[in-house]
């Protein structure tokens, strides 16, 4: 595996290579997890070449949020990346000019919601920062993991748009044996705060299990999560039903694919969670039409 610590070096590694090999890249921000080794090996089914980079992302925090604090275990995430089987890792020091951007994106309506609405300007900062990797790093493939569905959907968006010629893989989200899904802040958890952490997954699973069960009232399914909150003592961010793709809201499930979504914090921990919410719906009895008698 060869670590790269600036754009220019990187650029440098990759350019022989890419007349002749694909290109699967994981954007990370290091502390890696399960979940991320799950997107590097779907990253190695998809291209000849891995590309990782592990980059804190200064422009997706708000103030008074975890950036000094973002655990940073560099040595342990290359071990991890070379024992996957990482070909280039790309840890550079920053991605920005001294001064900070002066050009940066802006993320469409997708972002007024769900963690947008509770961290204005975060997904600008995903975006931005995506966009410079996707630029220095060129692949044909990017891997993002869905437990952040909103940041896939409007990534999705972003390429689609500006017409960018990388394929986005959305990779299904991994949890710990109780539940819990993986994520780089779960280290803040106390030991009682997992237990209490538990609850996301818990209520998610309950919406789930009464909308397989016939239920469609967005009402009744958030009612029944809000009683598992309750008794957990947390306090959501957000708990809403949402369209998977526009990210529209929902009060009613039907055949169009929903998701609900759930932020809350736990301890010193801003955890957030998801889960798609399926009617168990029938097929349509078959008409008989003229073609088919
Ligand atoms: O999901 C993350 O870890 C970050 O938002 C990303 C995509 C690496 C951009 O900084």
């Amino acid at each position: 595996m060869r670590i790269a610590h600036s754009a220019d070096e990187l650029r440098r590694q990759l350019k022989p290579l890419r007349s002749h090999q694909t290109i699967a890249f994981v954007p990370t921000m290091g502390c890696l997890h399960a979940g991320h080794m799950n997107l590097i090996e779907k990253a190695g089914e998809l291209a000849d070449i891995v590309v990782v980079s592990i980059y804190v992302n200064p422009l997706q925090f708000g103030t008074g949020e975890d950036l000094d604090a973002y655990p940073r275990t560099f040595d342990v995430d290359a071990a991890l990346c070379a024992g996957a089987g990482v070909n280039f890792l790309f840890y550079p020091a920053t991605l920005y000019p001294k001064s900070g951007p002066k050009i940066t994106l802006k993320a469409t309506r997708l972002s007024n919601c769900l963690c947008g609405a509770s961290r204005p300007g975060h997904f600008d900062g995903v975006i931005t920062v995506v966009n410079i990797l996707f630029n220095i790093i060129q692949p044909d493939f990017a891997v993002f993991g869905e437990k952040d569905w909103q940041q896939l959907t409007i990534i999705r968006r972003m390429v689609k748009d500006l017409q960018m010629p990388v394929e986005i893989i959305g990779s299904e989200i991994i949890r710990e044996a109780d539940g819990l899904a993986m994520s780089s802040r779960n280290r803040y958890l106390s030991n009682t705060d997992h237990s209490q952490a538990l609850a996301l997954s818990q209520a998610l699973t309950a919406m789930q299990q009464s909308a397989l069960a016939g239920e469609t009232s967005v009402g009744v399914l958030k009612h029944i999560a809000q009683s598992i909150f309750d008794t957990a003592s947390i306090q959501t961010e957000y708990l809403d039903v949402r369209s998977a793709n526009s990210l529209k809201a929902r009060h009613i499930l039907d055949k169009q694919p929903a998701r609900a979504f759930v932020a809350a914090r736990v301890g010193n921990a801003r955890l957030i969670d998801n889960m798609p919410l399926e009617l168990n719906i029938s097929p349509e009895p078959a008409t008989c039409t003229e073609d088919s008698q």
